[in-house]
């Protein structure tokens, strides 16, 4: 067994002993601010010196839109969902270096494809707002 009592064996996961993916290139997590929190995640892992071991990701789409920014630590396959800056410094602590994933934050839903809908509706109304708002008047001409 590579997971024990909360800590991986040294061996299990090829270059790196933890991988970390953030959904950035999906279409719903980046509204949500997955570009920021892939950010704080590498200048984290880089800032205590754990680039050769710990690897994080851009990723595409996970298929769970709307429930987003996710994130998924390998090996463990734990899942992370609606990951602000704070969430992801708590992950970058008591996971990536502790070695404990943090149960709290973890998410639940069933295996496979787990759309939020409502979030998402949200979301491309939001878009949709802002590509309706009108341009600024420019300086009266006359
Ligand atoms: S957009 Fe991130 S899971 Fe689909």
């Amino acid at each position: 067994m590579w997971y024990l009592s909360g800590r991986i064996a040294e061996d299990t996961l090829g270059q790196y002993s933890r991988h970390v993916f953030v959904c950035t290139h999906g279409e719903y997590c980046p509204f949500d601010g997955s570009a920021e929190v892939h950010r704080l995640l590498k200048e984290q892992i880089a800032a205590r010196g754990l680039k050769r071991t710990i690897r994080v990701n851009n990723s595409g789409c996970f298929n769970q839109c709307g429930n987003g920014p996710m994130v998924v630590v390998y090996p463990e396959n734990v899942w992370y969902a609606g990951v602000t800056l704070e969430k992801a410094r708590r992950i970058v602590e008591q996971h990536l270096v502790g070695g404990l994933p943090v149960e709290e934050l973890r998410y639940q839903a069933p295996p496979g494809p787990n759309k939020n809908g409502t979030r998402m509706a949200e979301i491309e109304a939001a878009r949709c707002g802002a590509a309706a708002k009108p341009e600024p008047a420019g300086p009266r001409r006359g």
